[in-house]
Protein backbone atom coordinates (compact mmCIF):
# COMPACT_ATOMS: atom_id res chain seq x y z
CA UNK A 1 0.00 0.00 0.00
CA UNK A 2 0.91 3.35 -0.90
CA UNK A 3 1.69 5.72 2.04
CA UNK A 4 2.37 9.04 2.73
CA UNK A 5 6.35 10.85 4.22
CA UNK A 6 5.98 11.23 7.67
CA UNK A 7 4.41 14.39 9.35
CA UNK A 8 1.81 15.09 5.92
CA UNK A 9 -1.65 14.92 7.29
CA UNK A 10 -4.90 14.34 4.60
CA UNK A 11 -7.40 16.59 6.05
CA UNK A 12 -10.75 14.55 5.47
CA UNK A 13 -14.03 15.93 5.29
CA UNK A 14 -14.51 14.96 8.66
CA UNK A 15 -12.39 17.37 9.54
CA UNK A 16 -13.13 20.12 6.99
CA UNK A 17 -15.93 21.47 9.25
CA UNK A 18 -14.46 23.61 12.13
CA UNK A 19 -10.95 23.82 9.60
CA UNK A 20 -13.19 26.00 7.68
CA UNK A 21 -15.01 27.45 10.61
CA UNK A 22 -11.24 28.50 11.59
CA UNK A 23 -10.12 30.06 7.61
CA UNK A 24 -13.80 31.86 7.63
CA UNK A 25 -13.27 33.80 11.12
CA UNK A 26 -9.16 34.55 9.53
CA UNK A 27 -11.11 36.06 6.31
CA UNK A 28 -14.27 37.86 7.99
CA UNK A 29 -11.16 39.48 10.51
CA UNK A 30 -9.06 40.44 7.51
CA UNK A 31 -11.56 42.24 5.62
CA UNK A 32 -12.90 44.22 8.38
CA UNK A 33 -9.44 44.89 8.45
CA UNK A 34 -8.99 45.53 5.44
CA UNK A 35 -5.98 43.45 4.48
CA UNK A 36 -6.27 41.34 0.90
CA UNK A 37 -5.50 37.97 -0.40
CA UNK A 38 -2.40 37.92 -1.60
CA UNK A 39 -1.52 34.02 -3.51
CA UNK A 40 2.03 32.94 -2.78
CA UNK A 41 3.79 30.51 -4.79
CA UNK A 42 4.52 27.19 -2.73
CA UNK A 43 8.52 27.25 -4.01
CA UNK A 44 10.84 30.31 -4.41
CA UNK A 45 13.94 30.40 -5.09
CA UNK A 46 16.46 29.36 -2.17
CA UNK A 47 17.75 32.30 -1.68
CA UNK A 48 14.70 34.17 -0.84
CA UNK A 49 14.52 32.28 2.65
CA UNK A 50 18.52 31.85 3.48
CA UNK A 51 18.15 36.09 2.93
CA UNK A 52 15.04 36.56 4.54
CA UNK A 53 14.68 34.14 7.57
CA UNK A 54 18.80 33.73 8.16
CA UNK A 55 21.32 31.29 7.59
CA UNK A 56 21.75 30.39 10.69
CA UNK A 57 18.37 29.52 12.19
CA UNK A 58 17.50 26.30 12.46
CA UNK A 59 14.62 26.97 9.88
CA UNK A 60 16.85 27.62 7.01
CA UNK A 61 20.13 25.31 8.58
CA UNK A 62 18.41 22.38 9.28
CA UNK A 63 14.55 22.18 8.42
CA UNK A 64 14.22 23.57 4.35
CA UNK A 65 12.84 21.12 1.77
CA UNK A 66 15.33 22.29 -0.90
CA UNK A 67 16.35 20.69 -4.51
CA UNK A 68 17.48 21.75 -7.56
CA UNK A 69 15.60 22.59 -10.75
CA UNK A 70 16.47 21.26 -14.37
CA UNK A 71 18.66 24.04 -15.44
CA UNK A 72 20.88 23.36 -11.21
CA UNK A 73 19.11 26.59 -9.67
CA UNK A 74 18.27 25.89 -5.90
CA UNK A 75 14.51 25.55 -5.23
CA UNK A 76 13.00 25.61 -1.97
CA UNK A 77 9.39 24.97 -0.84
CA UNK A 78 8.72 27.87 1.70
CA UNK A 79 8.85 26.86 4.92
CA UNK A 80 7.03 30.58 5.93
CA UNK A 81 5.28 32.95 4.00
CA UNK A 82 6.96 36.20 5.04
CA UNK A 83 9.63 36.25 2.90
CA UNK A 84 7.53 35.40 -0.16
CA UNK A 85 5.21 37.84 0.86
CA UNK A 86 8.46 40.60 1.10
CA UNK A 87 10.15 39.40 -2.09
CA UNK A 88 6.67 39.57 -3.75
CA UNK A 89 6.00 43.51 -2.68
CA UNK A 90 9.64 44.45 -4.06
CA UNK A 91 9.23 42.63 -7.45
CA UNK A 92 5.66 43.93 -7.94
CA UNK A 93 6.50 47.69 -7.99
CA UNK A 94 2.51 48.76 -7.87
CA UNK A 95 1.85 47.69 -4.93
CA UNK A 96 5.02 48.93 -2.88
CA UNK A 97 4.19 52.63 -4.15
CA UNK A 98 1.11 52.61 -1.73
CA UNK A 99 1.43 54.44 1.56
CA UNK A 100 0.58 51.18 3.02
CA UNK A 101 -0.80 47.85 1.81
CA UNK A 102 -1.68 45.18 3.72
CA UNK A 103 -2.36 41.45 3.03
CA UNK A 104 -3.33 38.26 3.82
CA UNK A 105 -2.74 34.58 2.91
CA UNK A 106 -2.91 31.39 3.38
CA UNK A 107 -1.67 28.05 2.47
CA UNK A 108 0.72 25.00 3.24
CA UNK A 109 4.17 25.58 4.36
CA UNK A 110 7.04 22.84 4.50
CA UNK A 111 9.16 22.20 7.59
CA UNK A 112 11.46 18.83 7.93
CA UNK A 113 11.08 19.13 11.47
CA UNK A 114 10.99 16.26 13.81
CA UNK A 115 6.90 14.87 13.53
CA UNK A 116 5.29 14.95 16.71
CA UNK A 117 1.61 16.34 18.01
CA UNK A 118 0.85 19.87 16.33
CA UNK A 119 4.22 19.59 14.53
CA UNK A 120 4.10 18.69 11.07
CA UNK A 121 6.14 18.40 7.84
CA UNK A 122 3.96 19.80 6.02
CA UNK A 123 0.97 22.77 7.73
CA UNK A 124 -1.50 24.77 6.91
CA UNK A 125 -0.44 28.92 7.72
CA UNK A 126 -2.89 31.51 7.39
CA UNK A 127 -0.97 35.24 8.08
CA UNK A 128 -1.35 38.62 7.24
CA UNK A 129 1.54 41.17 6.88
CA UNK A 130 1.32 45.53 6.60
CA UNK A 131 3.72 47.55 4.92
CA UNK A 132 4.46 51.14 5.20
CA UNK A 133 4.67 52.21 8.61
CA UNK A 134 6.73 51.89 11.59
CA UNK A 135 3.66 53.24 13.90
CA UNK A 136 2.77 51.18 17.04
CA UNK A 137 -0.64 51.29 16.25
CA UNK A 138 -0.17 48.52 13.29
CA UNK A 139 1.71 46.53 15.81
CA UNK A 140 -1.27 46.43 18.12
CA UNK A 141 -3.78 45.80 14.61
CA UNK A 142 -2.15 42.58 13.77
CA UNK A 143 -1.73 41.59 17.05
CA UNK A 144 -5.93 42.54 17.78
CA UNK A 145 -6.71 41.01 14.80
CA UNK A 146 -5.11 37.20 16.05
CA UNK A 147 -6.79 38.02 19.56
CA UNK A 148 -10.52 38.41 17.58
CA UNK A 149 -9.52 35.27 15.54
CA UNK A 150 -8.39 33.48 18.46
CA UNK A 151 -11.47 34.39 20.39
CA UNK A 152 -14.03 33.97 17.36
CA UNK A 153 -12.89 30.40 16.61
CA UNK A 154 -13.92 29.24 20.15
CA UNK A 155 -10.44 29.37 21.84
CA UNK A 156 -10.21 29.94 25.37
CA UNK A 157 -7.19 29.11 27.90
CA UNK A 158 -4.42 31.13 25.98
CA UNK A 159 -2.31 33.91 26.43
CA UNK A 160 -0.15 36.70 24.54
CA UNK A 161 3.38 36.87 25.09
CA UNK A 162 4.76 39.99 23.59
CA UNK A 163 8.56 41.59 23.89
CA UNK A 164 10.73 44.10 21.94
CA UNK A 165 13.61 42.78 20.62
CA UNK A 166 15.20 46.73 20.02
CA UNK A 167 16.41 47.75 16.51
CA UNK A 168 20.01 46.57 15.19
CA UNK A 169 21.76 50.11 17.08
CA UNK A 170 19.98 48.84 20.61
CA UNK A 171 20.92 45.33 19.81
CA UNK A 172 24.54 45.07 19.05
CA UNK A 173 25.42 46.80 22.84
CA UNK A 174 23.07 43.42 23.94
CA UNK A 175 24.22 40.76 21.92
CA UNK A 176 27.82 41.87 23.05
CA UNK A 177 26.65 41.41 26.93
CA UNK A 178 24.72 38.63 26.49
CA UNK A 179 27.57 36.52 24.31
CA UNK A 180 29.86 37.65 27.47
CA UNK A 181 27.61 35.70 29.59
CA UNK A 182 27.09 32.74 27.84
CA UNK A 183 30.73 33.05 26.98
CA UNK A 184 31.21 32.69 31.06
CA UNK A 185 28.92 29.51 30.73
CA UNK A 186 30.10 28.08 27.85
CA UNK A 187 31.02 24.51 28.85
CA UNK A 188 27.79 23.59 30.40
CA UNK A 189 26.43 24.37 26.41
CA UNK A 190 24.68 21.67 24.23
CA UNK A 191 26.34 21.72 21.38
CA UNK A 192 24.32 23.40 18.82
CA UNK A 193 24.42 26.45 21.55
CA UNK A 194 28.09 26.10 21.71
CA UNK A 195 28.56 26.73 17.40
CA UNK A 196 25.23 29.28 17.87
CA UNK A 197 27.81 31.35 20.45
CA UNK A 198 30.44 31.83 17.69
CA UNK A 199 27.77 32.09 14.57
CA UNK A 200 24.33 33.81 16.13
CA UNK A 201 24.20 34.44 19.55
CA UNK A 202 20.79 35.82 19.98
CA UNK A 203 19.68 32.28 18.51
CA UNK A 204 21.25 30.63 22.18
CA UNK A 205 18.32 31.71 23.67
CA UNK A 206 15.80 29.87 21.30
CA UNK A 207 16.96 26.57 22.49
CA UNK A 208 14.96 24.08 24.01
CA UNK A 209 17.26 22.01 25.52
CA UNK A 210 17.41 21.25 29.09
CA UNK A 211 20.91 22.63 30.49
CA UNK A 212 20.47 25.69 28.20
CA UNK A 213 16.49 26.68 29.65
CA UNK A 214 18.29 26.97 33.05
CA UNK A 215 21.09 28.70 31.42
CA UNK A 216 18.85 31.45 30.25
CA UNK A 217 16.90 31.99 32.94
CA UNK A 218 20.23 34.40 34.78
CA UNK A 219 21.06 35.57 30.99
CA UNK A 220 20.71 39.37 31.00
CA UNK A 221 17.32 40.67 29.44
CA UNK A 222 17.25 43.11 26.24
CA UNK A 223 14.52 45.46 27.64
CA UNK A 224 17.46 46.62 29.71
CA UNK A 225 19.42 47.64 26.86
CA UNK A 226 16.39 49.43 24.58
CA UNK A 227 17.24 52.85 23.34
CA UNK A 228 14.78 55.35 23.58
CA UNK A 229 12.80 55.13 20.54
CA UNK A 230 12.45 51.58 21.00
CA UNK A 231 11.85 51.70 24.18
CA UNK A 232 9.17 54.54 23.54
CA UNK A 233 7.61 51.86 20.84
CA UNK A 234 7.07 49.46 22.93
CA UNK A 235 5.41 51.45 25.57
CA UNK A 236 2.96 52.76 22.91
CA UNK A 237 2.01 49.36 21.95
CA UNK A 238 1.34 48.21 25.45
CA UNK A 239 -0.88 51.52 25.47
CA UNK A 240 -3.19 50.49 22.85
CA UNK A 241 -2.83 46.75 24.08
CA UNK A 242 -4.22 47.69 27.29
CA UNK A 243 -6.84 50.78 26.08
CA UNK A 244 -8.42 48.01 24.16
CA UNK A 245 -8.28 45.17 26.80
CA UNK A 246 -6.17 42.38 25.04
CA UNK A 247 -4.32 41.28 27.90
CA UNK A 248 -0.78 40.31 27.75
CA UNK A 249 2.26 39.01 29.75
CA UNK A 250 5.90 40.33 28.98
CA UNK A 251 8.43 37.48 27.91
CA UNK A 252 11.86 39.51 27.58
CA UNK A 253 13.56 36.16 26.43
CA UNK A 254 10.85 35.70 23.24
CA UNK A 255 13.27 36.53 20.56
CA UNK A 256 11.79 34.08 18.03
CA UNK A 257 13.16 31.61 15.64
CA UNK A 258 13.73 34.31 12.55
CA UNK A 259 16.38 36.51 12.30
CA UNK A 260 14.06 39.28 10.59
CA UNK A 261 12.55 41.10 13.30
CA UNK A 262 13.00 44.17 15.06
CA UNK A 263 11.27 45.82 17.82
CA UNK A 264 8.17 44.05 18.68
CA UNK A 265 7.67 40.01 18.56
CA UNK A 266 5.08 38.15 19.82
CA UNK A 267 3.34 34.72 20.57
CA UNK A 268 0.16 33.53 21.19
CA UNK A 269 0.67 30.28 23.15
CA UNK A 270 -1.53 27.55 25.21
CA UNK A 271 0.11 24.70 27.46
CA UNK A 272 -2.91 22.56 25.84
CA UNK A 273 -0.07 21.47 22.89
CA UNK A 274 2.48 19.40 24.81
CA UNK A 275 5.61 20.60 23.27
CA UNK A 276 4.51 23.09 20.69
CA UNK A 277 3.20 25.74 22.71
CA UNK A 278 2.46 28.59 20.04
CA UNK A 279 -0.53 28.68 17.93
CA UNK A 280 0.36 31.97 16.05
CA UNK A 281 3.83 34.34 16.51
CA UNK A 282 4.52 37.27 15.02
CA UNK A 283 6.24 40.46 15.02
CA UNK A 284 7.70 44.09 13.32
CA UNK A 285 10.49 43.59 10.14
CA UNK A 286 11.24 46.79 9.58
CA UNK A 287 14.54 46.49 7.70
CA UNK A 288 13.43 43.12 5.81
CA UNK A 289 12.37 45.24 2.74
CA UNK A 290 15.62 46.98 2.12
CA UNK A 291 17.50 43.70 3.09
CA UNK A 292 15.66 42.26 -0.24
CA UNK A 293 17.05 45.72 -2.26
CA UNK A 294 13.23 47.11 -1.61
CA UNK A 295 13.13 51.07 -0.93
CA UNK A 296 13.22 50.98 3.15
CA UNK A 297 9.60 50.60 4.15
CA UNK A 298 8.55 49.35 7.38
CA UNK A 299 6.82 45.96 7.85
CA UNK A 300 5.04 44.00 10.73
CA UNK A 301 2.61 40.81 10.84
CA UNK A 302 2.26 37.44 12.09
CA UNK A 303 0.94 33.98 11.10
CA UNK A 304 -0.66 31.39 12.66
CA UNK A 305 -1.17 27.32 12.41
CA UNK A 306 -4.07 25.79 11.68
CA UNK A 307 -3.65 22.06 12.68
CA UNK A 308 -2.35 23.56 16.06
CA UNK A 309 -5.63 26.18 15.67
CA UNK A 310 -8.00 22.89 15.13
CA UNK A 311 -6.21 20.67 17.95
CA UNK A 312 -8.00 23.34 20.09
CA UNK A 313 -11.30 23.55 19.20
CA UNK A 314 -11.68 19.77 18.32
CA UNK A 315 -13.45 19.27 21.41
CA UNK A 316 -16.03 22.23 20.74
CA UNK A 317 -19.18 20.45 19.19
CA UNK A 318 -19.69 21.08 15.84
CA UNK A 319 -23.24 20.53 14.05
CA UNK A 320 -22.60 18.75 10.63
CA UNK A 321 -23.93 19.21 7.94
CA UNK A 322 -25.73 16.68 5.40
CA UNK A 323 -26.99 16.96 2.18
CA UNK A 324 -30.69 17.97 2.21
CA UNK A 325 -32.24 15.52 -0.13
CA UNK A 326 -31.72 11.65 -1.12
CA UNK A 327 -33.39 9.92 -4.10
CA UNK A 328 -34.32 6.97 -3.26
CA UNK A 329 -35.88 4.95 -6.27
CA UNK A 330 -36.61 1.83 -7.78
CA UNK A 331 -34.59 1.82 -10.77
CA UNK A 332 -35.48 2.03 -14.53
CA UNK A 333 -37.88 5.13 -15.44
CA UNK A 334 -38.03 5.79 -11.68
CA UNK A 335 -34.47 6.14 -11.53
CA UNK A 336 -34.48 8.71 -14.73
CA UNK A 337 -37.34 10.67 -13.02
CA UNK A 338 -35.19 10.80 -9.95
CA UNK A 339 -31.84 12.04 -11.89
CA UNK A 340 -34.11 14.67 -13.61
CA UNK A 341 -35.68 16.13 -10.44
CA UNK A 342 -31.58 16.18 -8.84
CA UNK A 343 -30.79 18.25 -11.41
CA UNK A 344 -33.53 20.34 -11.24
CA UNK A 345 -33.65 20.61 -7.51
CA UNK A 346 -30.08 21.11 -7.47
CA UNK A 347 -30.52 24.28 -9.88
CA UNK A 348 -32.67 25.74 -6.97
CA UNK A 349 -29.48 25.38 -5.10
CA UNK A 350 -31.11 22.17 -3.00
CA UNK A 351 -28.24 19.58 -2.23
CA UNK A 352 -29.05 16.30 -3.95
CA UNK A 353 -27.74 12.80 -3.52
CA UNK A 354 -28.43 9.75 -5.06
CA UNK A 355 -27.21 5.57 -5.75
CA UNK A 356 -27.72 5.03 -9.11
CA UNK A 357 -26.95 1.86 -8.23
CA UNK A 358 -30.63 -0.67 -8.23
CA UNK A 359 -30.93 -1.26 -4.57
CA UNK A 360 -34.07 -1.92 -2.36
CA UNK A 361 -35.61 0.85 -0.55
CA UNK A 362 -34.28 -0.22 2.80
CA UNK A 363 -30.49 0.36 2.02
CA UNK A 364 -31.35 3.46 0.29
CA UNK A 365 -32.78 4.68 3.51
CA UNK A 366 -30.12 3.74 5.13
CA UNK A 367 -27.67 5.54 2.75
CA UNK A 368 -30.08 8.24 3.23
CA UNK A 369 -29.65 8.77 7.17
CA UNK A 370 -25.50 8.10 6.48
CA UNK A 371 -25.36 11.00 4.38
CA UNK A 372 -27.38 12.75 7.15
CA UNK A 373 -30.20 13.77 4.79
CA UNK A 374 -32.76 15.59 6.05
CA UNK A 375 -35.41 14.44 3.10
CA UNK A 376 -35.31 11.57 1.48
CA UNK A 377 -37.74 12.12 -2.19
CA UNK A 378 -39.03 8.44 -2.82
CA UNK A 379 -39.81 7.18 -6.75
CA UNK A 380 -41.38 3.89 -7.19
CA UNK A 381 -43.84 2.29 -9.66
CA UNK A 382 -46.83 4.47 -7.38
CA UNK A 383 -45.51 7.55 -7.84
CA UNK A 384 -44.63 7.41 -11.96
CA UNK A 385 -48.26 6.07 -12.40
CA UNK A 386 -49.34 9.19 -10.06
CA UNK A 387 -46.81 11.51 -11.43
CA UNK A 388 -46.00 12.44 -7.81
CA UNK A 389 -42.97 12.10 -5.32
CA UNK A 390 -43.45 11.10 -1.92
CA UNK A 391 -41.12 13.42 0.02
CA UNK A 392 -40.21 11.85 3.78
CA UNK A 393 -38.57 13.67 6.98
CA UNK A 394 -35.74 11.59 8.02
CA UNK A 395 -36.15 12.95 11.14
CA UNK A 396 -39.54 12.25 11.92
CA UNK A 397 -40.15 9.97 9.21
CA UNK A 398 -42.84 11.83 8.34
CA UNK A 399 -44.60 11.23 4.34
CA UNK A 400 -46.35 13.01 2.38
CA UNK A 401 -46.98 13.33 -1.34
CA UNK A 402 -46.15 15.87 -3.79
CA UNK A 403 -46.70 17.17 -7.57
CA UNK A 404 -43.64 15.87 -9.20
CA UNK A 405 -44.18 17.81 -12.16
CA UNK A 406 -43.86 21.40 -10.45
CA UNK A 407 -40.34 21.98 -10.05
CA UNK A 408 -40.50 24.94 -8.64
CA UNK A 409 -43.35 24.29 -5.74
CA UNK A 410 -41.54 21.48 -5.07
CA UNK A 411 -38.69 23.35 -4.41
CA UNK A 412 -40.29 25.91 -2.42
CA UNK A 413 -41.79 23.41 -0.11
CA UNK A 414 -38.14 21.18 0.30
CA UNK A 415 -36.77 25.18 1.32
CA UNK A 416 -39.56 26.05 3.99
CA UNK A 417 -39.65 22.61 5.58
CA UNK A 418 -35.46 21.54 5.61
CA UNK A 419 -33.96 24.94 5.27
CA UNK A 420 -32.31 24.58 8.68
P1 LIG B 1 6.52 30.84 13.03
O1 LIG B 1 6.48 31.06 14.50
O2 LIG B 1 7.67 30.10 12.49
O3 LIG B 1 6.39 32.28 12.37
O4 LIG B 1 5.20 30.09 12.59
C1 LIG B 1 3.91 30.62 12.87
C2 LIG B 1 2.97 29.51 13.31
O5 LIG B 1 2.98 28.44 12.37
C3 LIG B 1 3.36 28.84 14.63
O6 LIG B 1 2.91 29.59 15.73
C4 LIG B 1 2.63 27.51 14.51
O7 LIG B 1 1.27 27.66 14.85
C5 LIG B 1 2.72 27.21 13.02
N1 LIG B 1 3.80 26.24 12.78
C6 LIG B 1 5.11 26.50 12.62
N2 LIG B 1 5.80 25.35 12.42
C7 LIG B 1 4.91 24.34 12.45
C8 LIG B 1 4.97 22.93 12.28
N3 LIG B 1 6.12 22.31 12.02
N4 LIG B 1 3.83 22.20 12.37
C9 LIG B 1 2.64 22.82 12.61
N5 LIG B 1 2.50 24.16 12.76
C10 LIG B 1 3.61 24.91 12.68
C11 LIG B 1 6.35 32.48 11.00
O8 LIG B 1 6.17 31.62 10.19
C12 LIG B 1 6.44 33.94 10.62
N6 LIG B 1 6.37 34.02 9.16
C13 LIG B 1 5.32 34.74 11.28
C14 LIG B 1 5.35 36.18 10.87
C15 LIG B 1 4.58 36.75 9.92
N7 LIG B 1 6.12 37.11 11.38
C16 LIG B 1 5.87 38.25 10.77
N8 LIG B 1 4.95 38.05 9.86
Amino acid sequence: MLQKPPGIEDIFPDRIERWNSIMDTARAVFSLHNYRELVIPVMEYTEVFSRGIGDQTDIVSKEMFTFEDRGGRSLTLRPEGTASVVRAYVENGEYNRLATAKFFYAGPMFRAERPQKGRLRQFNQFGAELFGSSHPYYDYEVISMMDSITKNAGIKDYSLLINSIGCPQCRGEYIAELRRYYLSRRDELCGDCKNRLEKNTLRLLDCKKEPCIAIKKEAPVITDYLCEACREHHTELKKYLDNNSITYREDPFLVRGLDYYTRTTFEFVTDRLGGQNAFAAGGRYDNLVEHFDGKPTPAVGFAAGIERMYLLIEDIPVSEKGVSVYMVHTGGEALEQAVRLASGLRACGISVDLDPETKGFKSQFKKADREKAQAALVFGGDELAAGTVTVRDMKSGEQDSQDASDLQALARILKEKFSS
